[in-house]
């Protein structure tokens, strides 16, 4: 395959983990074969089409294009002259892109007012092509074309062959094109996506979003997600079996005899097992299973502390010699959900920290660089966070690897429930993908589908979907977010896990309990307390909710509420937050001028709002002493100011220029709150956890002087997935930050590295996520902005200047590292 190569597309350890070892005496792993696996991310040409006028869409609907094989139009005939086509990378989000509207439209609101949909004709269908060749001496090997996710409604044309078309947005795609190939010559994939039909009620972006591969292999092979592992451990964790069960494909018009080789090996590429099996005779088009165990003594088990994983390298022999080989990341660990006691990993009781997120951040919309996955993850185990629900929707493959590698628990979940084979199918997909990830402890087969959820119906469709995941992943349970109080028939009487989402609405949690004993329960969505980052006084207006854990719809509470029903109930075992981090859409509780929900414990960029500190005091084992609001009130002198701390200090004394307000005794998983009079000065915290003394303190800051600029690494891999994402800010004159600065910056970047979007947590602001220019501006936001900084594929630094009016200019310098390089296609 011609090709050149790319750094690697997920983060540093996987990429680690990715290269195959060569562990000594097994020549198999020398040997190349024919499987390649090339991201497809690069250089794609992209349009706006139409749906509502023909002509603007290139005569889409009009001409043919499904009558005959290799018979389209328009922009899928492969000579069609695309050259004034805009290049785009993928992921890409053309929603992010466009004009917030401010329309009554229910979809619209939902979707973070966005044009897209029956409405706007214009930009709910994205047009991509891209051009590529494929080397004649590739003809011998099967060619797949595949997509991580399209949002949504996608026809797919291969050399002016129609593929087929893919409805959700959320599940990943194939098709093998060998049949169409033009081997030796120029090959056209052209992709016309329909974003005018949303699935969820939340901003969902689109275009295709999330990456695309082209993968190679010979005709016999295993097949895409043909390997399947699960691990059971005995011996009081002494010894450990490794169940290996391998699919394999004779995809060609020849009998063939095969032997497949499975080798275990650590994180240092030592072999730990090895398993050869039988020649077997594989007939024209067979397809077949093959059970393999591996024993492993002493095994070291992947844990949240310890994320340890192991690799499954297999070979494919025919005629003794290696045809395929491919690399399945495994980690060993027992899950068990006790329907008193909770959730166990590795035989040890973990209480579920957990947060519910979409998939959405500032800057880019739904197509986030790798290195954002990582940022994200790493933001929530800061917090304490141990848990990660994907509500409601199959994550990107690249959030899940981020989880088994840093250690952070998975629930996994279906988007929509039901039985027909459309979408038994996506579930099926979801498990077969996911199911070798240590990091998934269960599946979630949907999320308050209020129309069945009570009905026989429902636990027939619920029945259905158990029995898929039964079928593909025995080794996990279910369940299913239910928000139905007590109600215990329909769907929850089918689920493994007993699902609530807001425990609130169930009269007496114990009594339910006692009514259900056996079936475990957890919070698979609790709180919805909403506040906007910074701010202390709600302005309708603006659509701000003040940054105390106050506010909550009617069927929410706080985070202190739903925290202290749950900690001291084992048999609740945990639960999920609504949510990790604002998001796109669903604005709440207010509307336009909103364009994003307040749920989230941090805002869309990632800015800790203060019940990030409630969750870290109460989930880390962090010694944390946080107070708020900051202290610049000018005007209010004399006025009471409602000063609060989340701490896990025993107590905590509060003093504001030097006087003490009093010493306060803090009970667990609660706050302390004192009334202060404002007067400026420094307000300042002393908390004592475990005999240690801890400070916080806030004052008042002067007038803004200069230009602050920080990092979260400076530095990155050059691979064109890896972000830095820089936190702006303005400092006075002793260089405090002030917390209430509003300034305007704008931004340049020069060198191996591009600006790809910017944001500030605002959640009415209508300013553009993305200049597609490359000169961006954006104003802060309760003092900070965010600058997403993405690398290219070469190493050497990227310069981010940044300039504002009366402000001393600033300037940092991110470095691009070499990294293990991953092939793309040319
Ligand atoms: C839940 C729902 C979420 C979100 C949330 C807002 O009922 O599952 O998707 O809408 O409410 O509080």
């Amino acid at each position: 395959m011609a090709r050149q190569f790319l750094s690697a597309v997920t983060i540093l350890l996987l990429v680690a983990l990715s290269s195959v070892a060569q562990p000594k005496g097994i020549n198999d792993f020398n040997v190349s074969t024919a499987r390649e696996k090339l991201l497809l991310d690069f250089g794609w040409r992209f349009h706006l089409g139409d749906a509502a006028s023909p002509e603007k869409d290139f005569d889409y609907g009009i001409m043919e294009s499904l009558a005959k094989a290799e018979v389209a139009s328009g922009p899928a005939r492969p000579d069609f002259n695309d050259s004034t086509w805009r290049t785009v990378n993928l992921p890409h989000d053309w929603a992010v892109e466009l004009p917030f509207v401010d329309v009554n439209d229910k979809t619209v609101n939902d979707h973070g007012y966005k044009p897209l949909g029956r409405e706007f004709p214009s930009t709910s269908i994205g047009w991509y092509r891209r051009m590529f060749t494929i080397p004649r001496n590739d003809e011998k090997n099967r060619i797949v074309v595949r997509f991580d996710g399209v949002f949504r409604d996608c026809k797919v044309w291969f050399n002016g062959f129609f593929l087929g078309e893919h409805l959700s947005g959320y599940s990943d795609f194939d098709f093998d094109v060998t049949d169409y190939a033009n081997f030796g010559g120029k090959n056209v994939l052209v992709v016309r996506v329909n974003a005018t039909q949303a699935e969820g009620w939340f901003y969902e972006g689109a275009g295709i979003y999330r990456h695309a591969w082209l993968i190679e292999y010979a005709p016999l092979h295993v097949p895409l997600y043909g390997t399947y592992t699960a691990s059971t451990v005995e011996n009081d964790f002494k010894s450990a079996t490794v169940n290996i069960q391998t699919q394999m494909f004779n995809q060609q018009y020849q009998q063939v005899n095969c032997r497949l080789v499975s080798v275990l090996l650590d994180e240092k590429g030592q072999e730990v097992g090895k398993r050869s099996s039988d020649v077997s005779q594989m007939n024209q088009y067979e397809k077949k299973k093959f059970e393999q165990r591996i024993e492993v003594a002493n095994p070291h088990l992947w844990s949240l502390q310890d994320p340890y994983l192991y690799r499954v390298v297999q070979f494919l022999k025919s005629n003794g010699k290696v045809v395929d080989r491919t690399t399945t990341t495994i980690g060993i660990r027992t899950v068990r959900f006790d329907k008193d006691k909770g959730f166990f990993l590795n035989g040890k009781h973990v209480e579920i920290q957990g947060v519910c997120c979409h998939q959405d951040h500032a800057g880019v919309g739904t197509a986030l660089p790798d290195g954002l996955q990582y940022f994200r993850i790493m933001k929530l185990k800061e917090m304490g966070c141990n848990a990660y629900r994907t509500s409601h929707n199959p994550p990107t493959p690249e959030l899940l690897d981020v989880c088994d590698s840093v250690g952070m628990l998975v629930l996994d979940e279906n988007r929509l429930m039901g039985s027909t084979p459309e979408i038994t199918d996506g579930f099926k997909r979801l498990i077969l993908r996911d199911r070798n990830h240590p990091s998934v402890i269960a599946w979630s087969i949907g999320n308050e589908e209020w129309a069945i959820e009570n009905s026989e119906i429902g636990a027939r469709v619920a029945q259905t979907l158990k029995r898929v995941q039964r079928e593909y992943d025995p080794s996990r349970l279910c369940t299913a977010a239910a928000d139905n109080g007590d109600q215990f028939e329909g769907v929850n009487s089918v689920v493994d896990i007993r699902g609530e989402n807001y425990i609130e609405r169930v009269k007496d949690y114990d009594e339910y309990h006692r009514e259900h004993p056996d079936q475990p329960m957890w919070g698979t969505e609790e709180s919805s307390a909403y506040c906007t980052r910074g701010v202390y006084e709600t302005d309708t207006a603006k659509g701000y909710v003040t940054d105390y854990d106050v506010n909550y719809p009617w069927w929410g509470t706080t985070a202190e509420i739903w925290w202290n029903i749950y900690a001291p109930r084992p048999f609740l075992t945990g639960g999920f937050v609504w949510t990790g981090f604002d998001y796109r859409g669903e604005p709440t509780p207010y509307r336009w001028p909103d364009i994003n929900s307040n749920f989230g414990i941090m805002d869309m960029c990632g800015f800790p709002k203060n019940s990030f500190y409630y969750y870290q005091s109460w989930w880390s084992n962090k010694n944390v002493l946080h107070i708020f609001p900051h202290w610049n009130w000018a005007g209010k002198e004399g006025q009471p100011i409602d000063v609060w701390c989340f701490s896990n200090c025993d107590s905590v004394e509060l003093f504001l220029n030097g006087k003490s307000l009093g010493k306060k005794v803090l009970v667990q998983n609660s706050h302390l709150e004192w009334k202060v009079n404002y007067e400026p000065g420094t307000l300042e915290a002393h908390g004592w956890r475990n005999g240690k003394m801890l400070t916080d303190k806030e004052e008042k800051a002067g007038s803004p002087v200069a230009i602050k600029l920080t990092p979260d690494r400076d530095s990155i891999r050059a691979d064109g997935e890896d972000v830095s994402l820089v936190t702006v800010t303005v400092v006075d004159s002793q260089g405090r930050e002030i917390p209430t600065a509003d300034n305007r910056i704008y931004f340049t970047a020069e060198g191996k590295g591009e600006i790809i979007g910017a944001g500030n947590g605002n959640p009415s602001s209508h300013e553009p996520d993305k200049y597609l220019e490359g000169n961006y501006q954006r104003m802060l936001f309760n003092g900070k902005c965010e600058v997403i900084l993405l690398s290219s594929r070469h190493r050497g630094k990227i310069d981010l200047m940044a300039l504002g009016d009366s402000l001393k200019s600033a300037t940092i310098t991110i470095t691009t590292m070499p990294s293990k390089l991953i092939p793309i296609v040319e």
